[in-house]
């Protein structure tokens, strides 16, 4: 990856925020002409709907996810793919911009396997395959994704070749394979409010999955904050603003962006509350080396951090990982979660907690 693709920026445009008065096309235009390399990634939010009911076809909802069943499916991917990609791409290109429209079938961008039956063929995200952005973003477009992509993994006999992805969750997957460096979801909010409806301009990951847990966050807030925290693994600077505000995502560039912004705190290892016998034996097999990376991994850094920190590569830091999870085996990993100290499925210590 050239140091220039490493500066991207990844757009979520919300299907409820691209009204007649929004301004998000003349930013992105902008913001190409200023020569930064984006990707756009689009839910249909409303359109979907409203071609599902002048087809007969109804929608339900589960935790902010459509269920999509194959009549669902076909006209998911004819409105999102079709109608709002091109409408998008149009836009763009008609104001001057540089626009390609894709979607994650294209370049095989996007492979998924079904998620959850429950949800039908809505797509998990197995792999991404960056080569078509990066292509597009050297010839200095910018891509316009349609979240479909490949049924590429256990696919059932029958089942479509194509699925229906969560926007949210592909914009965080992309974020997360190239390593942009920022991640920024345009919707009808504010921002993450608290219970009280206040905005939350900063957040922790730790407080973010706070928020889900407690029920504040809900909804279409879930599957964003999810990807916000999926992406924080390579991407510096996440976060949610309201793309209702005239000139929103240019003004989300500057040093104080409005909305809610969530980010990896270089917290130090010391902050971790001290940990019991139990755990220390669990950790005792531990060279000190990677007693620190974990420490510095539990405290909610990422491997970019800490390879920062340590003055070593991104790739060293992982190979660290790798080796302190073949050293912790299942049954300790499991006391280690039990115990509070998520840091393999959740790299987040709940300080105190332990
Ligand atoms: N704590 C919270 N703070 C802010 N919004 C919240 C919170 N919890 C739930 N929400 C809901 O999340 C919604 C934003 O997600 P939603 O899926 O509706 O929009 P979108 O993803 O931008 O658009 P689309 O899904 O149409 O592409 C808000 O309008 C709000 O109703
Ligand atoms: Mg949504």
């Amino acid at each position: 990856m050239t140091s220039k693709l490493s500066k991207v920026i990844v757009i979520k445009i919300g299907g409820s925020t691209l009204g007649s008065h929004d301004t998000t096309i003349e930013d992105i235009v902008e913001l190409q002409r200023q020569g930064k390399p984006l990707v756009v990634v689009h839910g249909g939010g409303k359109l979907i709907t409203d071609w599902l009911t002048k087809q007969g076809v109804s929608s339900r909802f589960v935790q902010g996810e459509r269920v999509t069943d194959q009549p669902t499916l076909e006209v998911v991917i004819a409105v999102l793919a079709g109608l709002v990609n091109k409408d998008i791409v149009a836009a763009i290109n008609s104001r001057g911009g540089r626009a390609v429209g894709i979607s994650g079938v294209d370049g095989a961008m996007i492979e998924g396997q079904i998620g959850d039956m429950d949800k039908g063929y809505v797509g998990a995200v197995v792999k991404v395959n960056t080569g078509i952005l990066e292509s597009l973003m050297a010839a200095d477009f910018v891509p316009i994704v349609a979240p479909v992509g490949l049924n590429a993994h256990g696919r059932p006999a029958k089942a479509p070749p194509t699925l229906n992805f969560n926007a949210d969750v592909v914009a965080g997957e992309i974020a997360a394979a190239i390593g942009a460096e920022r991640l920024i979801f345009l919707t009808d909010v504010a921002g993450i409010l608290d219970k009280s409806g206040k905005l939350l301009p900063h957040l922790s990951p730790h407080d973010a999955e706070a928020l889900m847990a407690s029920g504040v966050a809900s909804g279409g807030m879930i599957p964003k904050i999810k990807a916000c925290l999926r992406a924080l693994s390579s991407t510096a600077t996440t976060c949610i603003i309201d793309g209702r505000q005239p000139h929103a995502l240019l003004r989300a560039m500057g040093k104080r962006s409005a909305g809610t912004t969530i980010k990896a705190v270089l917290r130090q290892p010391e902050e971790i509350a001290p940990m019991g016998e139990a755990m220390e034996a669990v950790f005792a097999p531990l060279t000190s080396r990677e007693t620190q990376i974990l420490n510095y991994v539990a405290s909610g850094n990422t491997n970019k951090q800490i390879a920062a920190i340590l003055q070593v590569s991104e790739q060293t830091i992982k190979n660290h990982i790798g080796g302190i999870l073949r050293k912790l085996n299942a049954k300790d990993r499991a006391h280690a979660v039990v115990k509070g100290v998520r840091f393999l499925e959740n790299p987040f210590v709940r300080k105190g907690k332990t």
